[in-house]
C-alpha cells in the first residue's frame, strides 16, 4: 500500500489517542521509522499489522479500526491535496460512486503501482443502490463500509450499509447495500 494509507492510520491514532500510543503501535509492529513517505509504497503486511497492534493497544475491535479508519479517509485525504479530485468525482452521493473507478484512475497517473480496487454500482432506487466491490486484498470490507458510511457524510447524508454477497462464500465478488 502507498504509504498515504499508513499515514492516515498514523493520524487517526494520534490524533485520537496521542503520540505515544503511535509509537507503541510501531514498536508491536516492529516499525522502526515510526512515519512513511506518502508515495512510497510499502507491504500490505505492515498495514495489516499495523491495524492488528492498533487494535491491541486501544482494545477496539481490528474491524472496528478499519471501519473508522474508512471514515478517517475521506476526510484525511480531502486535507491531504486530495480535495479537488474529490470535488471532481462527482456533485451527489450516486454521481461519486458511479466516479470511484474514475477516481483511482485518476490516482493511479499520480501513483503508479496503485493496485486499486475495482467498483461497479447496480440496482439503484429512490432510497437504496448496491455496490459490487473487487479486489485483489483480503480483509478491507470493513474499511470499506467506513469509506461508504463517511462518503455519505460528505454529502450530508445518513446511510447503512451491510454486505449482501460475499466472495468467500461462492458469490462472484462481494456485494454492499446501500441504505438511507
Ligand atoms: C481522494 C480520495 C481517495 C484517494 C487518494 C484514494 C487512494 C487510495 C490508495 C492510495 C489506496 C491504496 C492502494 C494501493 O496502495 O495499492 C486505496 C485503496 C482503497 N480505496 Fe481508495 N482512495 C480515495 C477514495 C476512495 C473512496 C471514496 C473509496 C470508496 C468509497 C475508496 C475505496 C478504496 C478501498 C476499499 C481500498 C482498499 C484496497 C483494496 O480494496 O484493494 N477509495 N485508495
Amino acid at each position: 500500500m502507498y504509504g498515504l494509507v499508513n499515514k492516515a492510520i498514523k493520524d487517526l491514532v494520534t490524533k485520537g489517542y496521542g503520540e505515544e500510543k503511535w509509537l507503541e503501535i510501531c514498536q508491536l509492529s516492529n516499525f522502526e521509522d515510526e512515519d512513511f513517505i506518502d508515495m512510497e509504497t510499502y507491504p500490505d503486511s505492515l498495514t495489516y499489522s499495523l491495524v492488528g497492534s492498533a487494535s491491541k493497544v486501544s482494545g477496539i475491535d481490528a474491524t472496528k479500526i478499519l471501519e473508522l479508519f474508512g471514515e478517517h479517509w475521506i476526510l484525511y485525504t480531502a486535507d491531504e491535496g486530495y480535495g479537488e479530485m474529490m470535488n471532481l468525482s462527482g456533485s451527489t452521493f450516486i454521481e461519486f460512486l458511479n466516479n470511484l473507478n474514475l477516481l483511482h484512475e485518476r490516482i493511479n497517473n499520480l501513483m503508479p503501482d496503485l493496485k486499486a480496487p475495482d467498483f461497479q454500482t447496480r440496482n439503484e432506487k429512490s432510497n437504496s443502490i448496491e455496490l459490487e466491490y473487487r479486489s485483489d486484498r483480503e480483509g478491507f470490507i470493513p474499511m470499506l463500509k467506513g469509506l461508504i458510511i463517511g462518503l455519505g457524510k460528505r454529502f450530508e447524508m445518513e446511510v447503512q450499509v451491510k454486505q449482501i454477497e460475499f466472495k468467500n462464500q461462492g458469490a462472484q465478488c462481494d456485494v454492499m447495500l446501500i441504505e438511507w
